[in-house]
């Protein structure tokens, strides 16, 4: 009997360790003393290692920030809503949508055909351009270049996607990390020789390290972001509506430059 019972706590144990693994939250809100306002809080999810989009400033401290924050917290405001944010590796923001964990995510996420099977978006809101970034030394200035090379990207983005377009053409072998910042170290180090990455998001990583470059993926068509909620959640059109406002009297403009043009 006592074998049992062990066995069954263990068991609650393990469950418990597991469930935990590939998300690692924070708050910005600190406290959740925001209820205090008498608003509404929603969380929304994102994965804060896309700079400008979503990231940690360490400098300056723990806070989440970035173009994406910045937008849902002047929607929320709009709305009268609160909002707490949740970092979430970016292969886990979907079924945290779908489990009800988060209200919505703000993650520079496409709004592919695939996705929209499982969630609703918004517009769009801002759009960019893949780049095949490498070390300035290893040469790599077309895509067949890259064959017999490893190229790493972000898991469950589209840039897999992409490269695993790539792959029916060029020979290259596709590694995957969780995180952007994990994926440049790689290179920096020599383990990938390449990685498929935004270039709103590498400018900040050029600016940082010198020895990067990068080219565009010419017959790419570019790439948005628009924001995800649960399918059928009425927060998908209230959220639009304040955006196309947004987008009409310059405020989405406004924060575009305050992040993207530095
Ligand atoms: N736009 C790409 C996608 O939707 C990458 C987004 C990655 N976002 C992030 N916060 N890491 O797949």
């Amino acid at each position: 009997m006592k074998k049992v019972i062990s066995f069954l706590m263990l068991s609650v144990l393990l469950v418990g360790v597991l469930s935990a693994c590939g998300t690692s939250e924070k708050s910005t809100s600190g406290s959740g003393s925001k209820e205090e306002s008498g608003k509404k809080v929603l969380v929304m999810g994102t994965s804060a290692d896309y700079p400008p989009f979503e990231y940690v400033d360490s400098a300056k401290g723990e806070e989440i920030i970035g173009f994406d924050v910045d937008l849902a917290n002047a929607i929320a405001e709009k709305l009268g809503y609160e909002v707490q944010v949740k970092d979430i590796d970016f292969t886990g923001l979907i079924p945290a949508l779908e489990t009800g964990q988060v209200d919505f995510v703000l993650a520079g996420m496409t709004p592919t055909e695939e996705r929209k099977k499982n969630v609703d978006f918004s517009d769009i809101y801002y759009t960019a351009n893949h780049l095949i970034v490498s070390n300035k030394d290893s040469g790599l200035n077309t895509l067949e270049d890259l064959k017999g090379k490893t190229v790493g990207v972000q898991l469950g983005s589209i840039q897999e996607g992409k490269a695993k377009e790539i792959a029916e053409s060029i020979d290259i072998k596709i590694e995957n990390r969780n995180r952007i910042p994990e994926i440049i170290q790689e290179i920096k180090s020599g383990r990938f020789d390449a990685a498929i990455i935004e270039d709103t998001v590498m400018k900040g990583y050029f600016k940082k390290n010198p020895e990067l470059t990068g080219f565009i993926l010419e017959e790419d068509t570019e790439e948005g972001s628009a924001m995800a909620f649960p399918k059928g959640s009425e927060l998908t059109k209230e959220f639009n509506d304040a955006l196309l406002e947004m987008k009409e009297n310059g405020e989405l403009e406004k924060l575009i430059v305050k992040w993207f043009d530095q």
